[in-house]
């Protein structure tokens, strides 16, 4: 590493700030062969029920794979999944793109989903970019600011007042009434969307477990299609085990799962910090079940203490993200300490959206006020 003064020309071994002259300085000039990178939907062209409309893409998915401190506190390693990188800050874009890839070949005119949150936003911004009318229907109890962080790309948000729970359905069936194609939460273009994950993670490691913050169900079917997918195209030899996480306050698959039901009920009463994963009737709840009891996997739920001290940590680690996501990590200390995860394990969690979405409960640190002169005394360690 050598570092120069583009004015004076003196040359530096070690990272200086400013040059002795007072000027700016740079790194030297480097020579090298640029890896002229394909992105996921090209890498793995043939693994899509429908080509991707790369012309509409806003650079989805080639999320990065951080290795994390917080496994070795708890002896394994840990791999978080960045996904709040995505273009509007959560692994939704991955679904929603190519379900709208979908959609302009169908030739809708229109797309539409029924969210508050994530993936709201998400289909608001790419049906701009697709040129595409969008509907995007929000229980009355939706948040202001949420909203308008969600017509801000200048689809029609509307609000329905009545039972949340039946809008799912009723949009489907009012979507082919209008020829609106809805592209909920596990539309199955939007699940195979998810595949990517399993994809990107494969190419660089071989994990032991994914844990998977679940609500609705699409997200943990899409990455588990990926890893079978790749295992049946002989690309990876084992399959990892997947944990779908819940939170306490609402967990309709968990409890299915550990009372040994069959189906799901739905969940009276959610309460829980973890907003964005607080489905308590998850319209793919039954096929997570099934694809946990198939194929010998965990759910685990987690409680709203342990989500804010797990998000606390990844914030100490650079990373700020909202409560749902959050839980894999805390669902990891409860297995990692139980020891149902053996030391040494490699684990991911799926960072699966950005914590500037949910700032309401944030409680930041203190603020320090200083005067310019004497601001050393302010910076005391
Ligand atoms: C931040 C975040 N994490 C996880 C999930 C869970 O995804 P799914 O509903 O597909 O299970 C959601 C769903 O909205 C989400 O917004």
């Amino acid at each position: 590493m050598r570092l120069r003064c583009p004015l004076c020309g003196r040359e530096y071994d070690k990272p200086v700030q400013r040059c002795s002259c007072g000027e700016p300085v740079e790194f030297e000039s480097f020579k090298g062969e640029p890896y002229i990178g394909k992105t996921v939907w090209e890498r793995f062209w043939d693994f899509w029920p429908v080509e991707p409309s790369l012309e509409f893409s806003l650079g989805e998915g080639d999320t990065p794979l951080i290795k994390s401190k917080i496994g070795e506190e708890l002896g394994v390693k840990l791999y978080l999944k960045n996904e709040t990188v995505n273009p509007t800050w959560s692994f939704k874009d991955r679904g929603t793109f190519l379900a709208m890839s979908y959609a302009v070949k169908a030739g809708y005119k229109a797309v539409g989903t029924v969210s508050t949150g994530n993936m709201a936003a998400s289909v608001s911004a790419y049906a701009s970019r697709f040129g595409l009318n969008a509907k995007i229907l929000v229980s009355e109890s939706a948040n202001d600011e949420k909203v308008r962080a969600v017509s801000v790309y200048g689809g029609d948000v509307i609000r329905v007042r009545g039972d949340y729970g039946k809008l799912y359905f009723e949009s489907l069936r009012l979507g082919e009434e209008l020829g609106v194609y809805f592209i909920n939460s596990d539309n199955p273009f939007r699940v195979d969307g998810y595949k990517g994950i399993a994809f990107e993670i494969a190419e660089e490691i071989s994990p032991d477990y994914v844990l998977i913050p679940t609500s609705s169900g699409g997200l943990f079917r899409g990455i588990a299609k990926g890893f079978t997918e790749l295992m049946r195209s002989g690309l990876i030899e084992e399959l990892p085990t997947l944990v779908a996480v819940q939170a306490e306050g609402c967990s309709p698959i968990c409890r299915a799962f550990h009372d040994g039901k069959e189906r799901i009920e739905h969940f009276e009463r959610p309460d829980t910090i973890a907003k964005a994963i607080a489905n308590p009737y998850p319209p793919s709840g039954n096929a997570v079940l099934k694809l946990l009891r198939d194929f010998g996997w965990e759910c685990v739920t987690v409680s709203d203490s342990e989500i804010i001290e797990a998000q606390r940590e990844l914030a100490g680690e650079g990373l700020f993200v909202q409560p749902a996501s959050a839980t894999g990590i805390s669902a990891l200390k409860r297995l990692a300490e139980s020891g149902v995860v053996p030391e040494g394990s490699k684990v991911v969690s799926i960072l699966t959206g950005s914590g500037l979405k949910t700032l309401s409960h944030m409680e930041g640190r203190e603020i320090k006020e200083c005067p310019l002169e004497g601001l050393e005394n302010c910076m005391s360690f």
